[in-house]
């Protein structure tokens, strides 16, 4: 089975967990985007609405339909649920996220969820510990190269993320991210990440632990194993 159908497959499973009136937070990427799709379809369905904050513009532009009623952008009401992929992810359901840019909305969607998160994605991100996706860090544009030095006095590695173009990318926040890369794993996640979050200059890391409360996982047999 493709990937893609996979994360069709993990897509579809979350839709169980959707009810009407719910207050939901959706998450980015490519698996958030086959859900967004199913959701709205399962919404039309059964003629129900749901409220909804998004951690990224895309997803908000994805989600646009009358059943699903976009809460503003200040957090405010806290939500039932947040729905949203990840890149890697271990046996303690920590994960790295920010492959698509979108980590320091991610991390504060997630954190207004009254009920945790439920990652979807498919098996090649299973990992016995997280380090082999690289992991983003986003860093403000202002002084980006001390940050960065900063950043390496630690004894890590990493590249700024360019586009296509070679320009340098720009989060939804106006920032950079400065993508680290491991030549063996994160022995303890958590330290990791308050070290870099201690650094001036940064705003947030790509770590999110003690959120995760479900991973519905597609497996190449086509079943969705729920880990929690
Ligand atoms: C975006 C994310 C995504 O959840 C992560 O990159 C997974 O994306 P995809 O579903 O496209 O594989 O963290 O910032």
């Amino acid at each position: 089975m493709n990937q893609d159908h996979l994360k069709q497959l993990a897509a579809h499973k979350a839709l169980t967990f959707i009810y009407d009136k719910m207050k939901l937070g959706i998450g980015s990427g490519s698996t958030v985007a086959y859900f967004i799709e199913a959701l709205k379809n399962q919404l039309k369905e059964k003629n129900w609405q749901i409220y909804a904050s998004f951690s990224s513009e895309k997803s908000k532009q994805l989600a646009s339909c009358q059943e699903i009623i976009h809460l503003d952008d200040s957090l405010e009401t806290p939500l039932d649920l947040y729905i949203d992929g990840a890149d890697e992810i271990d046996s303690n359901l920590f994960m790295i996220k920010g492959g698509g840019k979108a980590l320091l909305r991610e991390k504060l969607v997630c954190h207004a969820s009254s009920n945790g998160m439920i990652v979807i994605l498919d098996e090649t991100k299973l990992s016995k510990k997280l380090g082999n996706h690289p992991l983003p860090i986003e860093i403000i544009p202002f002084g980006y190269k001390s940050t960065i030095r900063r950043i390496e006095d630690l004894g890590l590695k990493g590249s700024l993320r360019r586009n296509k173009e070679g320009k340098m990318d720009i989060t939804d926040n106006g920032n950079y991210l400065f993508d680290l890369t491991f030549t063996s794993s994160i022995d303890d996640p958590i330290e990791l990440h308050h070290k870099l979050k201690n650094l001036l200059g940064v705003v947030e890391t790509g770590l999110f632990f003690h959120v995760a409360k479900k991973a519905l996982v597609a497996m190449n047999d086509g079943s969705v194993r729920i880990y929690e």
